[in-house]
């Protein structure tokens, strides 16, 4: 099964998308993850990356089209995966639509984790990271077992850079203009489904698994 996840920054796509690829045992595979992979090793991708991160921008869609295309290829992809911050711009999902055609393929499921604005902020605040393991945490509602530390593997969780509030009110403006197109492109592919991601992180994903029922 090949599913996209789509919201805001914050909305907790990433968070739904890890319990989805355990529940499907299919990979979650994380642009924003993928790209601090890189920034975190230092290659020429990351370095590129970085000064559009940092400021709340998106990376270009040549660079980001063949990091994604690389990583899908991978043997443990044969079965599906669910796509999180892919697409984030019409012109991606076009390429990606294409690719998938060209092997009689196509996305099975686009969705969309609803949550305004004004809820993004306050968590955007609290949100811990593993720069390790990709793994995300709230402080107040989804703390690690122990302060600081990452529950799966063990390493120091930190603030992501682009968590600052400035920067997080431009990464939604950049939304709005850029990716809430998508929502428009889903519906009309017949595949968007929208799930309330104001309820808490049980609610929503048991609201999703009710779209596999
Ligand atoms: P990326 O890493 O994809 O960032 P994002 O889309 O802005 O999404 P986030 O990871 O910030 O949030 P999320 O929706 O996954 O929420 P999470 O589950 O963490 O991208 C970063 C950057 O990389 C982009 O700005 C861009 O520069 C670049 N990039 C990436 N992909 C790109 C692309 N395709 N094209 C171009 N550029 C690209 O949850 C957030 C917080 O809320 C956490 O603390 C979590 O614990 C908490 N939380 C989650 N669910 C709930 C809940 N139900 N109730 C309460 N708290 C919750």
């Amino acid at each position: 099964m090949k599913i996209i996840m789509l919201g805001a920054p914050g909305a907790g796509k990433g968070t739904q998308a890890d319990r989805i690829a355990q529940e499907q045992n299919i990979p979650h595979i994380s642009t924003g993850d993928l790209f601090r992979a890189n920034v975190g090793g230092g290659t020429e991708l990351g370095m590129r990356a970085k000064e559009y991160m940092d400021r709340g921008a998106l990376v270009p869609d040549e660079l980001t089209v063949e990091m994604l295309f690389d990583r899908v290829a991978a043997e443990d992809c044969r079965d599906g995966y669910v796509l999180d911050g892919f697409p984030r711009t019409i012109p991606q999902a076009e390429v990606l639509k294409k690719e998938l055609e060209k092997r009689g393929d196509r996305v099975d499921l686009a969705i969309n984790v609803d949550v305004p604005d004004e809820n993004i902020v306050r968590r955007m605040g609290g949100r811990r990271a593993c720069p390790k393991c990709g793994a995300t945490y709230h402080i107040e509602h989804i703390p690690p077992k122990q302060e600081g530390i990452c529950d799966k593997c063990g390493a120091e969780l930190i603030i992501r850079d682009d968590d600052k509030p400035e920067t997080v009110q431009k990464r939604l403006s950049v939304y709005h203009e850029q990716t809430q197109p998508l929502i428009e492109f889903y519906e009309k592919e017949g595949i968007l489904r929208t799930v309330d991601g104001t309820k808490d992180m049980e609610q929503v994903f048991s609201d999703i698994k009710a779209l596999f029922a």
